[in-house]
């Protein structure tokens, strides 16, 4: 079925119980090694804030992560700034300020900020990859510095489309990332969305492994509508450790990447912002944008609310 215009497939499945089970695969001690493996890899003390389309001009934007209150905002120049979110006068709420110029005005008593800061209140690293905005909290990560965040690679902007969808739960930046290096839950656990998934290959289950080979290998359909689907290959890795990638390496879309981010906002409570840049070298995917976009985001949220429950659920095990 699939040609030049159309990419869908009918998908061959069995019906969702004469699937082979993937548990006997699915070995806790391997995904428990290559979960060990993420979370050891450096990060920097980069944090993925939200999407850089939240960020409006003029209006600043309240975060918190690992406990720490957060304004964000973009001056007229563009420049992309974060610093503490209590003023330093007497503690307002920086988010219900507003941007004039460079500066963020705060609303109870006008004390004006600027991006370079002032004795009393040090804004810190920012970073804007153009889809993901980032901060630096060093007393949190407590690693070694790095200048820039590890920003995975993406498609070209060309023939692209981006969407970022977030969502929350009761549970570590690591329960997000277990529940990525289990790809065999996929045409099991989510069965509206993924059928006949196959893992191709998985990282052996040791503690160490060469970064080349540190990779899930799934071929996969992608469900669309009913029985019609796009199977495509993609892999999994983890650039640092509250991070997942997965790209499409062949099949329709190949090169797209869904890159899922898991910033902690307090003990116990994290996010999930999940960042989709599809890509195809058929022509009219940018045209279809404005409609695909809410429909790649309602993809995502469902999916999430499902691995939302997946990712409590260990973290209730293992904090019952
Ligand atoms: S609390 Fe911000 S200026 Fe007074
Ligand atoms: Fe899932």
């Amino acid at each position: 079925m699939a040609s030049r215009l159309n990419p869908l497939r009918r998908l061959r499945v069995p019906p969702w119980s004469e699937q082979r089970p993937s548990w006997p695969d699915a070995k806790p001690e391997l995904i428990d090694a290559a979960l060990a493996r993420a979370l050891a890899r450096p990060a920097g003390n980069w944090y993925v804030l939200g999407a850089s389309t939240a960020l409006r001009a003029g209006r600043p934007l309240g975060r918190t992560v690992a406990g720490v209150e957060l304004v964000a905002w973009r001056g007229t120049d563009g420049r992309f700034c974060v610093g503490p979110g209590a003023c330093p006068h007497l503690g307002a709420p920086l988010c219900d300020g507003s941007v004039h110029g460079n500066r963020l005005v705060c609303r109870w008593h006008g004390l004006a900020l600027s991006p370079s800061g002032r004795r009393d209140w040090t804004p810190y690293p920012a970073h804007d990859d153009g889809l993901l905005l980032w901060v630096r909290l060093d007393e949190v990560g407590g690693e070694e510095p790095l200048p820039a965040p590890v920003v995975p690679r993406r498609p070209p902007l060309e023939g692209s489309v981006a969407a970022v969808a977030c969502a929350a739960g009761r549970c570590e930046p690591e329960d997000v990332v277990a529940n990525r290096l289990d790809p065999w839950h996929g045409s099991w656990y989510h069965p509206y969305a993924f059928a006949g998934l196959r893992v191709v290959s998985a990282p052996p289950p040791v503690p160490d492994c060469p970064a080349d080979d540190d990779v899930f290998v799934v071929d996969v359909a992608y469900r669309v509508v009913g029985s019609l689907g796009v199977p495509v290959t993609a892999e999994f890795r983890c650039p640092d450790p509250r991070t997942v990638v997965m790209t499409i390496v062949s099949g329709e879309f190949a090169g797209s990447v869904v890159e899922t981010h898991a910033t902690p906002l307090a003990p116990g409570r994290t996010a999930v912002i999940e960042a989709v840049r599809a890509h195809s070298n058929r022509r009219g995917l940018a045209l279809t944008a404005p409609l695909l976009r809410p429909l790649i985001r309602r993809a995502s949220h469902r999916l999430w609310r499902d691995d939302l429950a997946y990712a409590e659920r260990r973290y209730s095990l293992r904090n019952p």
